[in-house]
């Protein structure tokens, strides 16, 4: 592509993009698509000759556009709601440009730096001891696995020499988490080999937290059955419900049978800048690992998941492996970040976490975060308020869970049906969407808030949209 080709294409990108974080409202924020729809209104082979960019990108208007499910409308209150904010969006052009693989140190030194400094950052911004070392890969799922196969490294050493298959000397493990913990930690335990009976599943009180009093029942009577009790997770802000786990009480347990503490934050994370949220982080400095997602609340562009862990060493010691070719020596010692992961490319995905916080700064980040808490205080007093709404969980964040509960209907599966439909109309609206969970059997609507552009008049047409579809949905 010749550079003024560049230069006027790019252009025309920023100023689509400019326009788009204008009024992403123009779009409806759950794709109308029908499955199959751009298959079919793509050619099955691929061209034999070039195109000219502006050809491809009023395809990409016409057909890939409404195919788009737009995370970053303001109407977005599905899952957890995210926001790829403008630094974040420029850093991400950067780093397409300089297309910088950064496994070692010198492949890019300030990629390796900015990562260091970047998360030596946010690290002092969450209140984490500085023994805390940082890493940054894709996806909480990943952080998790990594961090699991670190515990794995710290009880049995040899199992990387050795493996674990067909072992006899070997124990073995148990995993404990609880029925809310992101199945992204039962995944790990599944791609580690443990099997999926390594997992138990420690019962939560009636704020859907761990309780750690079942957790030391757990792992005494493991121990008493020859098990091997190799890491707990305990989760602050869980998916379904934001629900929080006692990590200072469970890092008690931990501590005393010397188990790997893993805390999952990927998305609550952030909140520990807030003074008024820190006592619900005590017990963190104590973990082995902690993940929290800059791509979730943080206003980062989708991807970046950042694990701290208080035994790095021994991380590297798991996944270290240095071919001839990559080996090297520089005038003073220097991190790889090969040697931090199963990886062995990466991206730059410092540059835009590194942005981003300079562009809002720390009051700027918190800021943002307590709007969004307020917004979703202020739509759970709507439901507590209203009859015939049911909230269903406490809101220690930015998540409501709840759901309607017509005039004599108390069957659940009735429930279910009515919320679902009242879940199908607001959704069809385009205008929001929200998502669901199921909670104690019980079928609940959830809305998530954590856009940058979501304002209260957003949460309150959701509001109005609900209630209408409540009025006139039937099943
Ligand atoms: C609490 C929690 N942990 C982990 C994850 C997995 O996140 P990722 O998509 O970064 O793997 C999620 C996803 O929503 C989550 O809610």
């Amino acid at each position: 592509m010749p550079v003024e080709e560049f230069r006027r294409a790019g252009h025309q990108i920023v100023d689509w993009l400019a326009a788009y974080f204008a009024y992403p409202e123009r779009f409806p924020v759950l794709s109308r698509s029908a499955p199959g729809d751009l298959i079919r209104a793509l050619p099955p082979e691929p061209p034999d000759t070039g195109e000219p960019f502006s050809v491809i990108f009023e395809d990409f208007e016409r057909l890939i556009v409404p195919g788009i499910t737009h995370w970053n409308h303001p109407g977005f209150f599905a899952y957890f709601a995210i926001t790829g904010s403008g630094p974040g969006v420029l850093a991400e052009m950067l780093a397409a440009g300089l297309n910088v693989q950064a496994m070692l140190w010198r492949t890019s030194p300030a990629a390796t730096e900015l990562e260091e400094v970047a998360l030596g950052w946010l690290r002092q911004l969450l209140h984490l001891p500085a023994d805390f070392e940082g890493v940054i890969y894709d996806t909480a799922s990943v952080s998790v696995l990594h961090a699991l196969a670190t515990a794995r490294e710290a009880a049995m050493p040899d199992v990387r020499t050795r493996g674990a298959f067909g072992r006899t000397d070997l124990r073995p493990v148990r995993v404990y988490m609880s029925a809310h913990t992101h199945s992204s930690a039962e995944k790990a335990v599944l791609l580690l080999g443990f099997g999926r009976d390594a997992i138990h599943k420690v019962p939560v009180d009636d704020t859907l937290a761990m309780r750690p009093d079942a957790l030391a029942e757990a792992i005494a009577a493991d121990r008493a059955a020859g098990f091997l009790p190799l890491a707990v997770v305990a989760t602050i802000g869980t998916t379904s419900t934001t629900a929080v786990d006692p990590v200072k009480a469970i890092a008690d347990v931990c501590e005393r049978e010397g188990v790997w503490l893993h805390v999952d934050a990927a998305y609550a994370g952030v909140m520990a800048m807030l003074p008024a949220w820190r006592p619900l982080f005590e017990g963190c400095d104590r973990a082995d690992s902690f993940v929290v997602n800059p791509h979730k609340w943080l206003f980062t562009p989708f991807d970046l998941s950042v694990l701290y862990c208080r035994r790095m060493p021994l991380l590297r010691q798991a996944f270290s492996l240095v071919p001839d070719y990559l080996q090297t020596t520089e005038a003073a010692p220097v991190k790889n970040l090969m040697d931090t992961g199963i990886q062995l490319g990466r991206r730059f995905r410092a540059l835009k976490l590194w942005m981003l916080l300079r562009y809002f700064g720390a009051e700027g980040i918190r800021a943002r975060l307590l709007h969004h808490v307020d917004l979703a205080r202020r739509f759970a007093g709507w439901v507590d308020d209203a009859p015939r709404w049911e909230r269903l969980a406490p809101v220690p964040f930015s998540v409501v869970c709840f759901r309607h509960v017509p005039e004599g209907m108390s069957d659940e599966q009735a429930l279910e049906r009515h919320n679902a439909a009242i879940l199908d109309a607001v959704n069809a609206s385009g205008e929001v969407f929200l998502s669901h969970t199921r909670l104690d059997g019980r079928y609940a609507l959830r809305l998530a808030i954590g856009n940058l552009r979501t304002e209260e008049r957003h949460v309150r047409r959701a509001w109005e949209l609900l209630a209408d579809a409540a009025r006139t949905v039937t099943v």
